[in-house]
């Protein structure tokens, strides 16, 4: 009996209970996915209990991801670099840390388009925040190494182009300089909040400099197909969803979990039903 949960704060419209149970009866594995909604107040306390309970694994969500980290006992070197933990397995050695939000972005990517990483493609991410974080290395990672980073705070891009231990040509751009010159791009990633519902009319910048064949992706799954991806659209461009990354970073903790494999193809029809309420 598979024993696993989220942590956060708040977790009562996670989606990851769903994605879990499809995934456990997916393999056969009898179990449950549990929320436990942390006050910041009691944080200590409550981890601790978390320790007595015996879990097989756990996610940790926002705002979590980085006071976890002196609770673990090991954190894997990737989610170290980072500084940032989302998934723990507890094993012999303890209470293990890993991240799986970047790779999840990667995976879901390389698995759609991957002509992407065979000829390598300039890409650029818009956002500086965790999430452009975890996929900037995610995709270093995965072997892409022209990556620039667009920010309206300048500073915080190059931030995050100094947290990656990789050696990469990587920029740091203003938002306007990356509208001039988004032709040279193949892969363009939108991180930030920009766009998400109920600001579902805003994009983050002008699509008009966009060549047609451009891969571009909004880590933004509500609406599933953001102003942002319908104007990319619009300029021909192929499209990767945030529901996708969301899908697989979820299947990469079960995997760490489980040992097992599972497909996120399986669950996508299923998974964009639900997440259309329907
Ligand atoms: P997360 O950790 O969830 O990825 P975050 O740390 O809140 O997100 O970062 C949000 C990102 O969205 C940042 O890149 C932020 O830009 P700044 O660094 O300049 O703050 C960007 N962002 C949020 N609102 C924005 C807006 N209205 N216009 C442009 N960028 C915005």
């Amino acid at each position: 009996m598979l024993r696993l949960g989220l942590i956060g704060h708040p977790v009562g419209h996670s989606l990851s209970p769903w994605i879990h149970e499809r995934l456990m009866e997916h393999e056969g594995l009898e179990g449950t996915y549990e929320l436990f909604d942390i006050d910041p107040d009691t944080f200590d306390h409550q981890i601790h209990e978390l320790k007595d309970k015996g879990l097989d694994g756990f996610n940790i969500t926002v705002p979590y991801k980085e006071k976890i980290i002196p609770y673990l006992d090991e954190v894997d070197s990737s989610a170290r670099e980072l500084g940032a933990v989302n998934t723990v397995k507890n094993t012999a050695r303890g209470w293990v840390g890993y991240n799986t939000d970047g790779i999840g972005f990667a995976v879901s990517v390389r698995n759609r388009y991957p002509e992407l990483f065979y000829n390598e493609q300039r890409v650029l991410i818009i956002g500086s925040g965790g999430a452009s974080r975890g996929i900037y290395h995610a995709l270093l990672e995965a072997g892409l190494s022209k990556i620039d980073i667009a920010n309206r705070t300048i500073e915080k891009a190059e931030e995050v182009i100094k947290s990656a231990s990789t050696n990469s040509e990587s920029k740091a751009l203003s938002l306007d300089k990356a509208v001039e010159q988004l032709n040279d791009y193949g892969l363009i990633v939108q991180t930030t909040v920009v766009g998400m519902s109920p600001n579902d009319h805003t994009a983050i910048i002008p699509l008009y400099n966009l060549k047609e064949g451009t891969v571009v992706s909004d880590i933004v799954y509500r609406p599933l197909e953001t102003r942002f991806l319908q104007e990319a659209k619009n300029r021909g461009a192929k499209l990767h969803f945030g529901h996708e990354m969301l899908l697989q970073q979820a299947v990469y903790a079960f995997h760490i979990w489980t040992d097992t494999n599972p497909d996120a193809s399986l669950l996508l029809e299923g998974f964009e039903k639900k997440l259309k309420g329907v």
